[in-house]
């Protein structure tokens, strides 16, 4: 980590906030002085203006079972109501989406469509048998019914799993089985770069292994053919075009499930983080607003998956219970080719755009030339979230796709947080490119070092949150053991993020990355264990130790090493083979960039494989001393064989 900090202490930059955003911020300075003269009392104040509750919560926190905290526990609300119902009044015919289909099919959804939309699926739920608290698997592409399904869940009160689309059978039978789904939504297929995603096939595949199943919802979307058996699988169109364009929407508790999703942690097995309903809804639309700045004219998009948290808190529920007009894009940024996403922008005149590093180091890559071709002048404020964005591509996005003039947040959160929890304010910071700046108001959020001390001004350490926040995770579900070691265990009383964290000497906050075997691939969260496990799962492999080495594009990019079983001999052929299997099991995203074979893994007297040795190999790094391994030798033989490896 140290030589992390010292290549950005080199950063000095900053940035004002544009005047043009400051005049007039949904977020002011007041906001922080609210916050630290009473932090309860700015929650409240957030979460009474901006939900509309049946029955309004008389108490904020309950602490009393730390850490299974709860917020605003006795009030009362639905989500699907806050995002749709409460709209419709006075703004029905407002857009919710523009959407556009990768083919360049286009659909523009008024909030008064899509509240039928929604109204229909929860009906045609219903009738399949869906009640309160039933879990239901969504595997969908970027298609409106990704955002019709959730909100369906949550107007009747079931709860959401989504399973990004480019998973594999075998992961999302394994998200069913955890969540014990009754009912998965899906379609024929997703376009991709214009091949087609067989998404059904993949249903079926994965019900092979789990039996919670009843019945199997599917979107006509790539009008591939696919097997549909009587009794358990029903087209979309078929269940839903007969249901009544009204539905009752289910009173549900503040604390009631939400909705389920799965990251990845230290072990093979991805943790079903679980979130609930007012506090989740208040982080989300506070950010939304303050993060964003967004008003009533405002055309935002956020260039997210729904199947990750991103699209979740900020295509979904902030958006949608701020009454704002969104872009929904549903294929790949280079289809047909790489000028499509600068072409959106043009055609609606988008204002706000969020997107990861990842993608804008792929911008750079495939050069100004796109970005020039359209008008951006629309554009007025540029996010990024997923990973460490480096202070280069900072300065490529505020130069190249905001024309220096855009304000840019780079925001810091996880799946366990829910809502933005580190970011610039447009309207108040001044920026420094590469840096998340400070925490939002009402986010204890602190670097410490390993014994739970904050470190002074210029020094790195781990990022620790010191109080509970309303949008905050309630647990694993099915294991609060889990939830209790992974977050609450390092730190008395203290939320673990597992982030490096430095100050700089003005104490803005500087995110390094993991400090545990979670690697970051394209702004996604992959552990080295679930890739290992995939790969000793295959007949030829003994042992495996998995690294995320650093790339050029994605970040990190996972480099493995394997050692076979007597008999089977390691060629190219092999590798391919490996490859294809880590994709077949977890999802092409987990497909590793290089695989070397080896004869031996260097590991510690006491048996450990030292994987961090294994990545100064892989980055190809001056080696410090390697004498405490048992076979040292190998380290030779690795550094050989690894810079001969080629990359996929
Ligand atoms: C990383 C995504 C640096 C971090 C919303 C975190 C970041 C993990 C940033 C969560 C950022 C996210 N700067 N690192 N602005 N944003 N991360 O759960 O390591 O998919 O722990 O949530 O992404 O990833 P997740």
């Amino acid at each position: 980590m140290s030589e992390k900090i010292e290549n950005l202490l080199g950063e000095n930059r900053t940035f004002d906030p544009p005047s043009s955003i400051v005049e007039n911020a949904n977020a002011t300075k007041e906001w922080f002085d609210l916050a630290e003269q009473d932090r309860l009392a700015y929650w409240q104040k957030q979460a009474l203006e901006r939900i509309t509750w049946y029955k309004e919560p008389t108490e904020i926190l309950d602490d009393s079972n730390s850490p299974f905290y709860q917020w605003f526990k006795d009030g009362e609300l639905n989500l699907s109501y806050n995002c749709l119902d409460r709209h419709l009044e006075t703004d029905g015919d407002r857009v919710a989406f523009y959407w556009e289909g990768e083919p360049g099919d286009t659909q523009e959804i008024t909030y008064q469509d899509l509240y039928e939309r929604v109204c229909k699926l929860s009906n045609g739920l219903k009738e399949l048998g869906v009640k309160k608290g039933d879990r239901i698997a969504i595997y969908l592409g970027m298609t409106p019914e990704i955002v019709i399904s959730m909100l369906a869940c949550a107007r009747i009160g079931a709860v959401h799993s989504v399973v990004f689309g480019g998973f594999s059978a075998e992961a999302l039978a394994d998200r069913i089985n955890d969540a014990e789904a009754k009912v998965v939504i899906t379609a024929d297929g997703a376009w991709r770069r214009g091949d087609i995603v067989p998404l059904k096939k993949n249903v079926d595949d994965s019900l092979k292994l789990t039996d919670h199943i009843e019945s199997v919802v599917v979107v006509k979307r790539t009008n591939n053919d696919v097997d549909m058996v009587e009794g358990l699988d029903y087209w979309y169109h078929d269940l839903v075009d007969k249901q009544d364009s009204t539905c009752e929407p289910e009173v549900m508790n503040a604390e009631d499930m939400l909705y389920i999703l799965y990251t990845s942690g230290t072990t093979a097995k991805p943790k079903g983080i679980v979130h609930t309903q007012a506090g989740y809804l208040t982080g989300v639309t506070t950010t939304h607003s303050a993060v964003f700045d967004v008003k009533e004219d405002d055309i935002y998009w956020c260039a997210a998956d729904c199947g990750w948290v991103t699209g979740h808190s900020y295509i979904v529920y902030g958006p949608l219970a701020n009454k704002t007009t969104s872009v929904m894009y549903e294929g790949a940024p280079n289809a047909p080719d790489e000028k499509r996403l600068w072409s959106i922008v043009e055609k609606y005149k988008v204002n706000i755009f969020y997107t990861a590093p990842t993608a804008i180091r792929a911008f750079m890559k495939w050069g100004v030339e796109h970005p020039q071709a359209h008008d951006l002048s629309s554009l007025r404020l540029l996010g990024t979230v997923g990973e460490p964005i480096n202070p280069e591509a900072w300065m490529w996005y505020h130069e190249n796709i905001g024309s220096e003039s855009c304000a840019i947040v780079d925001t810091w959160w996880q799946t366990e947080t829910g809502s933005i929890m580190i970011t610039p304010l447009p309207g108040i910071t001044s920026t420094k490119p590469g840096s998340a700046c400070g925490p939002m108001p009402g986010i204890d959020a602190i670097v410490v070092d390993e014994k739970g001390n904050e470190v002074s001004k210029g020094e790195g350490g781990y990022l620790a949150i010191k109080t509970p926040w309303p949008s905050m995770l309630r647990t694993v579900f099915g294991d609060e053991k889990r939830y209790i070691d992974t977050y609450w265990s390092k730190y008395d009383g203290m939320y673990f993020a597992g982030d490096g964290a430095k100050y700089d000497d003005d104490g803005y906050f500087w995110l390094l990355g993991r400090v545990d075997d979670v690697m970051n691939i394209s702004g996604h969260r992959i552990s080295t264990a679930e890739v290992e496990s995939a790969l000793v799962a295959h007949e030829s492999v003994a042992e495996a130790a998995v690294i995320g080495r650093a790339d050029e594009i994605s970040g990190e990019a996972i480099a493995a090493f394997v050692t076979l079983i007597g008999g089977f001999e390691g060629n190219d052929e092999l590798i391919t083979t490996l490859r294809q299997h880590v994709s077949d099991k977890i999802g092409p995203i987990a497909k590793p960039k290089s695989i070397v074979i080896t004869n031996d893994l260097p590991k510690t007297r006491s048996g450990k494989i030292m994987r961090r040795l294994l990545k100064d190999i892989s980055e190809e790094r001056k080696l410090g001393d390697v004498t405490t391994l048992a076979n040292a030798d190998i380290v030779s033989e690795l550094q050989t064989r690894s810079s001969e490896s080629a990359d996929e």
